[in-house]
């Protein structure tokens, strides 16, 4: 008999516990502007919000670096923005990074589409056309931005420096800002039952700023939101693997991976390989946690860097990736590079 797809698929087997000489590997934002063939798509949409909602151009650039270099898995190409995008929220995508017309303590979650999150249809169509576009050893990763890294770009209105606004809104008004996590908790658990049903073999939650907020806020607004939509997908999908990625939680990271119920968990670059190995390797597959800026400069330097964390993290399950994602300014070569690297054998510590 035909060993099935999660047999043969090695991303899928270290998202099971398994330890694999060879480490299988992908990289958060693989997709995107350090590839000349995403500059030339991207342009054959108007926005960016636009590019992600058509499905022949998303699935194209989910495929592009998968066919440029073998990763073991793709990630499906959209956007964090896209689920306040589809519960009513202007969002837009400059120069500078993404806008949004700000969601306001006083008025609370009234703007909102409060129930029938819908519009992401196409989203699911391009996981449909990825995965057929995909051969079986390779796994398609789903992914949504956890409630409360979501939640910081619908207060603040973009990216911020200090987050003051949605963290007094969160401290203040811990009922109505909880409102809010609450409606991205339902809306997040409907993208992710889609996209699953669509195709995804896995899902990732990325938890980008995950990193600022006091243990008692870890606890309320990342572990809680990120514990219940584990659970619901878990009740319906028990055989899809979640990949929880909470960013910049340093030494929250043991609760969350105790609490939340992932099957994996990404760690970025300050986390030690060490520390990782000891106090999370033991409960769930560990991934991570190359530093962009190494895979930038290339060379010896990432050649070091490389194989300094294969050695701490590859006598458990493990799978390579970065500690963030992929910088635009990135040489392609250098992910060429990096491909020969993760196919040679090194010694574990
Ligand atoms: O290759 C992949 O990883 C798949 C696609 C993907 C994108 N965004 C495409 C994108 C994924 C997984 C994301 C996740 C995402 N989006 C996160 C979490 C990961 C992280 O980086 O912390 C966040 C915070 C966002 C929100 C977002 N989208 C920002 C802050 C920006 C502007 C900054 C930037 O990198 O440009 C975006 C735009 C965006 N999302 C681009 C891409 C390829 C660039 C826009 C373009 O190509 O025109």
């Amino acid at each position: 008999m035909a060993p099935s797809g999660a047999q043969q698929n090695p991303l899928l087997r270290a998202l099971a516990g398994e330890t694999l000489e060879k480490p299988p590997w992908w990289l958060m934002r693989q997709a995107g502007r350090y590839l000349p063939e995403y500059r030339a798509l991207r342009v054959q949409a108007s926005g960016f919000v636009e590019f992600c909602l058509t499905p022949p151009l998303a699935s194209e650039a989910t495929l592009q670096p998968v066919r440029r270099f073998g990763m073991d898995a793709a990630i499906l190409f959209a956007d964090i923005l896209l689920v306040p995008h589809a519960l009513g929220q202007k969002v837009e995508f400059g120069e500078e990074g993404p806008i949004l017309e700000p969601i306001t303590e006083g008025a609370g979650i009234v703007g909102l589409r409060r129930s029938g999150f819908s519009g992401l249809d196409p989203v699911y169509e391009t996981v449909r056309r990825s995965r057929a576009g995909l051969p079986p050893q390779t796994a398609l990763i789903g992914f949504a931005g956890s409630p409360w890294t979501v939640a910081t770009y619908m207060v603040e209105g973009g990216a911020s420096r200090d987050f003051r606004r949605v963290k007094a809104w969160a401290y203040r008004d811990p009922q109505g800002f909880g409102a809010l996590i609450e409606l991205i908790v339902d809306a997040t658990v409907a993208y992710l039952f889609g996209q699953i049903t669509a195709g995804a073999d896995a899902v990732q939650l990325f938890d980008s700023w995950a990193g600022i907020l006091s243990e008692a806020g870890f606890e309320r607004w990342v572990i809680e939101p990120t514990r219940r939509i584990t659970a619901r997908l878990k009740e319906r999908f028990p055989a899809v693997p979640v990949i929880g990625f909470p960013r910049g939680a340093g030494l929250f990271y043991p609760r969350y991976v105790a609490e939340t119920g992932v099957d994996a968990i990404g760690i970025d670059t300050v986390v030690s390989g060490g520390f990782a190995r000891e106090m999370l390797q033991g409960r769930v597959a560990v991934q991570g946690n190359l530093d962009p800026v190494a895979l930038l400069v290339g060379g010896a330097v990432m050649r070091q860097e490389v194989r300094a964390i294969r050695r701490t993290l590859g006598g458990g399950p493990f799978i390579f990736n970065l500690g963030h994602g992929v910088l635009p300014q990135t040489p392609p070569e250098n992910v060429a590079a990096l491909a020969q690297l993760l196919a040679e054998p090194v010694d574990i510590a």
